[in-house]
Formats: structure tokens, sequence, C-alpha cells
């Protein structure tokens, strides 16, 4: 169905994903539970694990979507953070829970958890698939973790190289002669 080839490794299957999604879902709807339940997905990395993760939410779980900046057009981050849509909701006193799919330098998250906890919400947090403890410039308090991951380029479910990959099932590293680092 794919060309493997692109990738040395399948790091998450498909399988595991779910299995893992399953966790943190019982986890978050204990925690939730009778809290009405704001999810803030990050566009557009986050797109599969928020459908995936509110698949397993009660129905009054709500979503909202913002589109944040960090990365210029390279695979390096800039550092510099900024709103390319942000959400409709009104977040004062709202459970809001940030979804992710990956923590890489934590800038982003850092940047997102400034900006919506100083909207009025009556809590804010974060749920990640992955993270890359290696590659962190900036500790983000993540309260729902799937994997930490090394420090490697990695695509699927969500993540892209130069808007690609996205739409696989599972997370893989892209081989460094498909991004071109020499
Ligand atoms: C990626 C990823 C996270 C962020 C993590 O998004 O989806 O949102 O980078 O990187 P950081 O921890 O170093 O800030 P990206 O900016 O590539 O946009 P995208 O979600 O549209 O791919
Ligand atoms: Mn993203
Ligand atoms: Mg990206």
């Amino acid at each position: 169905q794919f060309d493997m080839s692109d990738f040395s490794e399948v790091l998450v299957s498909e399988n595991a994903i779910g299995r893992k999604l399953d966790e943190m879902a019982a986890q978050i709807r204990a925690d939730y539970e009778g809290k009405d339940l704001l999810l803030v997905g990050v566009l557009k990395g986050a797109v599969m694990v928020m459908a995936d993760l509110a698949r397993r939410m009660p129905p009054a779980v709500q979503m909202d979507w913002m589109a944040v900046s960090s990365y210029g057009s390279g695979t390096k981050s800039s550092g510099v953070v900024r709103i390319l849509k942000d959400l409709d909701a009104d977040l004062t006193g709202r459970h809001v829970l940030i979804v992710e799919d990956i923590i890489d330098t934590g800038v982003t998250l850092s940047w997102l958890l400034g900006n919506l906890r100083s909207r009025g919400a009556a809590s804010v947090e974060v749920a990640s698939l992955l993270r890359k403890p290696d590659a962190a410039k900036v500790e983000v308090p993540v309260t729902y973790l799937g994997f930490d991951i090394p420090n490697q380029f990695v695509v699927g479910y969500g993540l892209d190289f130069a808007e690609s990959y996205r739409t696989l099932p599972f997370v893989a590293v892209l081989k460094p002669e498909v991004y071109g680092d020499k």
C-alpha cells in the first residue's frame, strides 16, 4: 500500500498507536468526568490524533482548532510562533485539553500554553502522542503522553515532511536521503 523504501524504520505501528490512544482516552475520560471538555487541536499535525482521540470521548466533548506556525519552510524550528487561525471558542471557564501530535523543541506548545492560559480557562492541559526528549529547548508539562521517541526525523499519522506523509497510519523514520540531510 505504501512505498516503504522512504523509511528506515516504522517507529510506532498503527496497532501500537490505537492501544496507546485507548489508554490515554481512558485516563482523560476519568480525569474529566462530570466536566465539560474542549479539545483544542493544533493544525495540521494533530488532525489524526484528534480524530482518533475524540472518537474515544463522550459525545458532549467538543473540538476546536488552532493553526500556529513555529517552523519556516525548513526542518528546524525558528523559535517564532504566530497564529495562522485562532480558536472559534471563548475559553472563559472552560476545561481545555490541547491535542498535539509531537513535542519536538517544545517551543510551539510552551507558547500555546501561555497564550491559552491567558484567556481565562478553568484549566489548560496537554495531550501529545509523541515527544522527543533529546530535542527539548523548553520543558513543557505534558499531562497525557503517548511515546517518548529518539531525536530522528519522523513522519506519518499527521506528521509531515514538506506537507507529505501526513496520511500514513503509522509513525516512521524518514531516511536522511529523502529529506536531503547530507
Ligand atoms: C510540528 C508539530 C508540532 C510542532 C512541534 O508542527 O506538529 O505542532 O511542530 O515542534 P516544536 O516542539 O519544536 O515546536 P508544524 O509547525 O510543523 O506544523 P504542522 O502541524 O502543520 O505540520
Ligand atoms: Mn503541528
Ligand atoms: Mg510540520
